[in-house]
């Protein structure tokens, strides 16, 4: 059974940008039930991975869909909370020497985040992306669509555009959302740590394993 991560920080620490009502919403009801279902639907099958990981990539080689959706957003949801902070951090070191070579420095890489996240038809997610090399680059991705089955690229960064995420705070204004959030939230340290994993140093961020009881099972 994957157990639904706690926030790493208060309900009402990311406001204004982020309320505390969106995050009781987003984490306790959105993220609560991608969590349940995909445990029902592994339930189901009578089958439990050892992670989270092998779930995605299993359920998308398989076309499980339903799994492949449920199982993704948990993902999604999970490093995306990691990946903001309440404390306004700037990026640094190598992290910050790529961003320069990608987007001539921070305000372009914010220009390519906001454009991409704006530019996401309907739901779904825009990423900062780091190749094995260092390369950077700004992806969105629909619904619960991300990069755990894409080895050669690891996410830095994530926001959040489905409307749940925003809509209560900027009602429809994305651009608006993703600005503030960008000036604001990113969490920068997980973002290095994340693009030292890509470039070959350290582990890259991984959703934490099924509760120990469930360890033994077959997957
Ligand atoms: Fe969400």
């Amino acid at each position: 059974m994957f157990a639904l991560p706690d926030l790493p920080y208060a309900y009402d620490a990311l406001a204004p940008v982020i309320s505390d009502q969106t995050m009781r919403l987003h984490h306790d009801k959105h993220h609560a039930a991608y969590v349940k279902t995909t445990n029902e639907l592994l339930d189901k099958a009578g089958k439990t991975a050892g992670s989270l990981e092998a779930v995605i990539e299993g359920s998308a080689k398989a076309s499980e869909r339903k799994l492949f959706n449920n199982a993704a957003q948990a993902w999604n949801h999970a490093f995306f909370w990691e990946a903001m902070s309440p404390e306004r951090r700037q990026p640094d070191g190598a992290l910050k020497a790529a961003i320069e070579n990608g987007f001539g420095g921070l305000a372009g890489l914010k220009t390519a985040f906001v454009t991409g996240g704006v530019d996401q038809f309907g739901s779904g997610w825009v990423w900062l992306v780091s190749d094995a090399q260092g390369v950077l680059r700004v992806l969105s991705t629909h619904d619960a669509d991300d990069f755990v089955s894409l080895d050669r690229l690891t996410p830095l960064t994530v926001c959040d555009v489905w409307e749940h995420a925003y809509y209560l705070d900027h009602k429809n204004d994305r651009k608006a959302y993703l600005e503030a959030w960008f000036d604001a939230l990113p969490n920068w340290s997980l973002a290095a740590s994340q693009f030292a994993a890509a470039t070959g140093q350290g582990e890259a961020w991984r959703y934490p394993a099924p509760r120990v009881q469930d360890q033994g099972r077959a997957a």
